[in-house]
């Protein structure tokens, strides 16, 4: 029987006896074992209770050593991992002296070796696995940073603040670096390796001159081009939009291939995965393009909303990444399309964040206990955290809003602040009151809004209600404000006279608008003002009617999605009669066919407009899914806009192919079109497709127009699947975030045989369990293959549970990751639903598991 880790709770919080107002390091750097001299100077905490101990954090480094004021100490035990020292006076120096060994350090948490350089995660708890700390982010020290090693390994010697020293000593030199900024021990980070730079410099609004710098290997220079304009654009957008300058000389970005996730904000020199540095138009889509300037960004804004203000603890997580995440959107919005970025994210929240608040592992943005805080980096915290902002954001006016952000910087600068904090701030600069509102902080689960729109007396009546659902652990629910922009169209004219925000913080009520001399169609949630789900009877006919008119780019959409999630759903539960099915599709493909004609839009939101809903949002609609039945009637919608469409889907090509490359935005809506046309005619005519995709993947000069060729042929069994895919890994054998997306695509892919095909790419050569990138391009891939994942079989429940259960002594962080998938089970029709749930029980029960993957399959369970 496993033994459940202690469950940590937001109310439990006191603040650490102890302050750190200086911390040195002194790191005797290698591959197989690094020696750590950690020198802690440490003084009791007036506004804490006074204790005879110091904790110090730690998660297996081997002590060596210990001196109290250069002596004994008074005592010392280990309290589990963790380090008691009792201290007997109101001031000392701690001297603790470890051991530990980074290229056996797989968890990638801490200090590991990557690629044989030496790189560091801490956030939110791998200090503690290199030294001994209060390794918790209310405890501010400021780091002196010494590190030495040979010089032909590690030529290049990185830490966080400026280089105040350096020097030989035979084969080996040493750095000593300052930080001036005191931060908690999550922010701390070195790197040592054998490094290359691009070099560039910004200066700020106040004329200070800024050193910036892109680290990677040699050869992979010239891909970091669009890093660099990435993180210039960032530094002058936070200045512009929300008045923050960067504050040290030196910014530097180290990419790095093993990396649990996508980056890391460590003061002054972030950490990246590679996957969000490297990109130039022959090895990166413009998805990732998209990716990096985004992440580049998010982890810029954190010196801000993060670095500056910290959080006191870790139930405040959304503290710093849900506004760090509302900054990157702003951001993207301003650099590139605003309603194609912002349909992006509706997307990813309905896709990543919905499902969380509708299953097992439902939490607020702001949790309220834990076992592992690992598991608690969730599009909840993330993405839903950002919406919450939003919505004040937009409830303010910009303004108004900026005036609250100024006086959270100024009021909290410095400091380990709490949600709290963030909301006062904005309710005392912006002035909102949102007494009520901070219940979008402490519910789980998505608001359902139910619609009713009449026609009284010349005046329109909106009637609108709500139901925060029970979660896990919740029950009981109060309404909270819900702002929803809306509009009321004119059925002659198709206008409106002016979008309004009505703000619904009742269970239910009514809003009246006087001069309609008929019912007018409803416009609503435009923008996706708030992050609910609405449900309304609308006739079909007024979808199609927002779908053509609607002057709010992401409404439309909206009205556009409704209309075919609408019609997939009733299939899908075999309510659709001949007739009306017929009916159906004839609305949809009417909807298209004006979309594709309308010389108004651009391609990147013609894109949008013309793509289907995605499986698993469909599924999320519906009790019980059936996969199989919902795949076929997706599929057989595909095929039906392709053969209808057929002519008008070739001019867009036609038309999309005579673009050259550029990153334009026009040249990128032109790919996005080929790739989808592409999609509709494998549904439609797969021979003919397979010969379009094979001809766009021949003399594609992008991997955006190649990997959406690859993307397409997977899914289609013939000669060109099979050329092209042997051809795309000779051609990118040696770059390795091009084998992930040879991984991925195969995991994704339509194929009737993937389960198969996932099994033997487990066994390829350059397929291993260490390099999270790797794992999650072919599992990831497939566990978001409702096609694959959800076989009738039951196998490919089976491969996710062998994954999680291979991958859990290696890397824990990631097999955690992998348990959600399972944790579906409940949404599911009851076959399926016992099969995923047995495959859960089947993880519960090993006889060793990691408090990542034992907290999220018991949750999982219920
Ligand atoms: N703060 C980082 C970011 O969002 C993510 C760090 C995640 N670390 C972890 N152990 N889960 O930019
Ligand atoms: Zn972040």
């Amino acid at each position: 029987e496993p033994k459940a880790p202690p469950e940590i709770r937001r109310e439990d919080y006191t603040p650490f006896a102890w302050l750190v107002p200086a911390t040195r390091l002194d790191f005797e750097l290698g591959i197989d074992k690094t020696r750590i001299t950690a020198t802690l100077e440490v003084e009791r905490n007036p506004a804490a209770d006074p204790t005879p101990t110091i904790r110090l954090n730690g998660d297996g480094p081997k002590l060596v050593s210990l001196k109290c004021d250069g002596g004994d100490c008074a005592g010392h035990t280990m309290d589990g991992d963790d380090l008691v020292v009792t201290l007997e006076g109101d001031s000392h120096t701690i001297e603790i002296v470890t051991e530990i060994e980074p290229s056996a350090n797989s968890q990638l948490m801490g200090l590991y070796a990557s690629n044989g350089m030496l790189c560091t995660q801490c956030e939110s708890e791998g200090f503690r696995r290199i030294t001994f700390f209060p390794d918790r982010p209310d405890v501010l020290s400021t780091y002196t940073v010494k590190m030495s090693g040979p010089k032909a390994l590690f030529p290049i010697l990185l830490c966080n603040g400026n280089k105040v020293d350096e020097g030989s000593d035979g084969d080996d030199h040493w750095a000593e670096w300052h930080d001036p900024w005191p931060k908690p021990s999550y922010l701390f980070a070195l790197v040592a390796g054998d490094l290359v730079a691009r070099n560039d410099s910004f200066t700020t609004m106040n004329g200070r001159e800024v050193e910036l710098n892109v680290w990677v290997r040699d050869g992979d220079l010239e891909r970091t081009e669009h890093a660099m304009e990435s993180l210039k654009r960032s530094m002058k957008w936070d200045e512009e939009v929300f008045g923050r300058e960067y504050d040290l000389d030196l910014y530097n970005i180290v990419a790095v291939s093993d990396f649990n996730m996508g980056a890391m904000e460590n003061k002054g020199l972030n950490v990246f995965n590679t996957k969000y540095v490297l990109a130039d138009p022959e090895t990166a889509t413009d998805g990732d393009f998209d990716g990096v300037e985004g992440v580049i960004g998010h982890e810029y804004f954190h010196n801000w909303s993060g670095n500056r203000i910290t959080c006191r603890d870790w139930f405040q997580l959304s503290l710093k990444e849900g506004f760090t995440v509302l900054r990157d959107q702003l951001f993207s919005q301003d650099m590139g399309s605003e309603p194609v970025k912002r349909i992006e994210d509706v997307r990813v929240l309905r896709g990543a964040q919905f499902p969380e608040d509708s299953g097992p592992l439902a939490h607020p943005i702001r949790p309220d206990s834990y076992r592992e805080i690992s598991n608690f980096y969730t599009a909840t915290v993330y993405n839903k955290g950002a919406e919450v902002i939003r919505m004040m954001r937009t409830m303010a006016g910009e303004g108004a809003f900026r005036k609250g952000t100024d006086l959270y910087f100024d009021r909290h600068d410095g400091e380990a602040a709490t949600c709290e904090d963030f909301i006062k701030s904005i309710e005392d600069g912006a002035g909102l009151d949102l007494t009520q509102f901070r219940l979008w902080y402490s519910q789980a689960g998505t608001p359902r809004v139910s619609v009713e729109l009449a026609h009284e007396g010349g005046e329109a009546v909106l009637t609108l209600s709500q139901v925060v659902p029970d979660t896990p652990g919740q029950t009981g629910k109060k309404p909270m404000p819900i702002p929803l922009k809306i509009a009321l169209f004119d059925r002659e004219s198709a206008e409106h006279s002016g979008e309004q925000l009505v703000v619904l913080d009742t269970e239910s009520d009514t809003f009246r608008f006087p001069g309609f001399a008929q019912l007018p169609v409803l416009s609503i949630n435009r923008t996706f003002s708030a992050p609910v789900t609405i449900s309304r009877n609308i006739e079909r006919s007024d979808l199609v009617f927002l779908a053509r008119h609607d002057d709010d780019p992401f409404a439309r959409y909206e009205a556009m999605q409704d209309l075919m999630v609408g019609h997939l759903v009733a299939a899908s539960k075999g309510e659709l009669g001949d007739e009306e099915r017929a009916a159906g599709t004839t609305d949809i493909v009417t909807a298209l066919r004006s979309v594709i004609a309308d010389e108004a839009l651009d391609d990147l939101m013609r894109g949008e407009l013309l793509s289907m809903p995605s499986q698993t949002y469909i599924m999320e609609q519906i009790e019980a899914a059936d996969p199989g039945r919902i795949f076929e009637e997706r599929e057989s919608l595909k095929a039906t806009i392709g053969t209808e469409l057929k002519d008008e889907l070739h001019r867009l090509y036609e038309r999309a192919e005579a673009v050259p490359y550029s990153q334009s935005a026009e040249a990128k809506g032109a790919r996005k079109l080929k790739t989808l046309v592409l999609v509709y005619a494998a549904a439609s005519d797969p021979q003919k497709a397979a010969e379009l995709a094979a001809h766009q993947y021949d003399r594609a000069d992008n991997m955006t127009d190649r990997q959406g060729a690859l993307m397409v042929l997977t899914g289609i069994d013939s000669a060109e699947r099979t050329g092209r895919l042997l051809d795309f890994y000779n051609r990118y054998r040696d770059n390795a975030l091009v084998v992930d997306k040879w991984f991925s695509l195969q995991a994704m892919s339509l194929h009737p045989n993937v389960i198969e095909h996932v099994k033997a790419l487990a066994q390829h050569e350059d397929f291993t369990m260490k390099n999270p990138n790797r794992v999650r391009s072919l599992y990831m891939g497939f566990a978001v293959n409702p096609h694959g994942f959800h076989a009738a079989s039951g196998e490919g429940y089976r491969l996710i549970a062998d994954l999680i259960l291979e991958l859990d002594p290696i890397n824990a962080q990631t097999a955690a990751r992998f348990v959600p998938s399972l944790g579906r089970w409940r949404k599911m029709e009851p076959v399926r639903s016992a099969m995923m749930r047995e495959q859960l029980e089947r993880i519960a029960a090993a006889p060793k598991l990691s408090r990542d993957t034992f907290e999220q399959v018991t949750r999982s369970l219920g």
